[in-house]
């Protein structure tokens, strides 16, 4: 039978955005060839340039566009002659919204052979998953500024969480949870005590119950009625202050950890840089209903003074589409992925730093391919 056919959206976007996504397609059509499935690329020129030469940030129908697609290929969005803030919030935060993208995966993994600035940590302690809520927050748009320029000026910029966003993303987590261990498998992390109490993995709550007493007391009841459904997964809490402390100190703590959108967004840099950095690190836009459309992106920014010199590191491209293979469905394609990418990180890199990789951006994709086995 012949395999299923993606319809894959590429937003390359801006600065070095098109030469990481060009390697990000040569990987996953490669990985299509061998795992028996065909993508179909469309290319959109949405971003910074576009914006300079039209005055328009996004097409009317953008959404509408990509909902015609199996999943989003994003690139990068800044450029260095639009104001901060406007393609910014014009693309990627319209289009996580308008696609109702309330899931943001940002997996903290350290790959071998990675440098990272912890000391004394390796890949045995570096391996877990922020869940970021993707829609809510500070980042919902309610707030305003009045009196402008003045000496009495008042500026307010709320964060608003709703019952409904905060469950299906505490959902979303525990299914991961589960999904990362079996119960035959159970977290590493885990006391004897909890496996004996049949307990698989961790879900980690990132709040702020002591100040944010109406926010993230909200998160913490939901986390407990919704753990009713998941008696196999061990609750647990940590102050969003303490857990940058702990993801410093005691990453191999945390399996799953959960969080609203701004904590969340400050975080997964901290946990970025712990993997390697923005070289390295991928993330998920995920809509996770059905016939929901995903968007996978690079963390880091488009690095505008490095655009069309082939020094940019292009795995955290390479790692968003093996992100979006996992979530089309095409598990073993996206692990063979994995599994060339940490041979490539091991044995063939020097650093994951931008000119410092020891090969070209187009070279760490050639090897990546030329590493892909089924
Ligand atoms: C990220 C980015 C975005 C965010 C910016 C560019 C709007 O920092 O994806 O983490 O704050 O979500
Ligand atoms: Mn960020």
């Amino acid at each position: 039978m012949a395999g299923k056919t993606y319809k894959i959206a590429v937003i390359a976007g801006d600065g070095t955005g098109p030469e990481v996504e060009a390697e990000a397609v040569k990987v996953v059509k490669k990985a299509g060839e061998l795992f028996g499935f065909k993508l179909e690329m469309k290319d959109f020129d949405w971003g910074g340039d576009r914006y300079l030469a039209t005055g328009n940030v996004l097409p009317d129908d953008a959404a509408a566009t990509l909902r015609k697609f199996d999943a989003v290929l994003l690139g990068a969005i800044g450029h260095p002659k639009v104001k901060p803030g406007i393609l910014e919030k014009g693309i990627l935060l319209k289009l996580r919204f308008d696609l109702d993208q309330y899931i943001n995966l940002r997996p903290v993994k350290l790959y071998p052979g990675v440098e990272t600035p912890l000391a004394n940590k390796g890949p045995e302690h570096i391996d877990y998953v922020v869940v970021r809520e993707n829609t809510g927050d500070a980042y919902c748009g309610i707030g305003g500024i009045m009196m402008k320029g003045t000496p009495h000026e008042v500026a307010e910029q709320c964060m608003v969480y709703s019952r409904f966003q905060v469950e299906r993303c505490l959902r979303y987590a525990f299914e991961l949870v589960r999904k990362r261990h079996s119960s035959k498998n159970p977290w590493r992390g885990l006391k004897p005590e909890d496996v004996k109490a049949g307990k698989i993995g961790q879900l980690t709550l990132c709040g702020k119950t002591n100040v944010l007493t109406y926010v993230y007391d909200l998160w913490e009841r939901a986390q407990h009625e919704v753990g009713k459904e998941y008696p196999d997964v061990k609750l647990d809490y940590c102050h969003v202050d303490a857990t940058c402390m702990w993801m410093v100190k005691n990453p191999e703590w945390f399996d799953v950890i959960v969080t609203g959108n701004l904590f969340g967004d400050i975080i997964t840099d901290l946990g970025a840089i712990t993997q390697g950095g923005m070289g390295i690190a991928a993330g998920g836009n995920i809509n996770p209903d059905k016939g929901g459309i995903s968007m996978f992106e690079p963390i880091g920014g488009s690095a505008p003074k490095y655009t069309g010199m082939g020094v940019i590191n292009p795995m955290a491209a390479i790692c968003s589409g093996m992100m979006m293979l996992d979530s089309l469905g095409e598990a073993k394609a996206a692990a063979a992925i994995e599994k060339s990418v940490m041979y490539v990180t091991a044995n063939k890199m020097k650093s994951q730093a931008a000119g410092k990789m020891g090969y070209s951006t187009s070279q760490v994709g050639d090897l990546v391919v030329a590493n892909l086995k089924k």
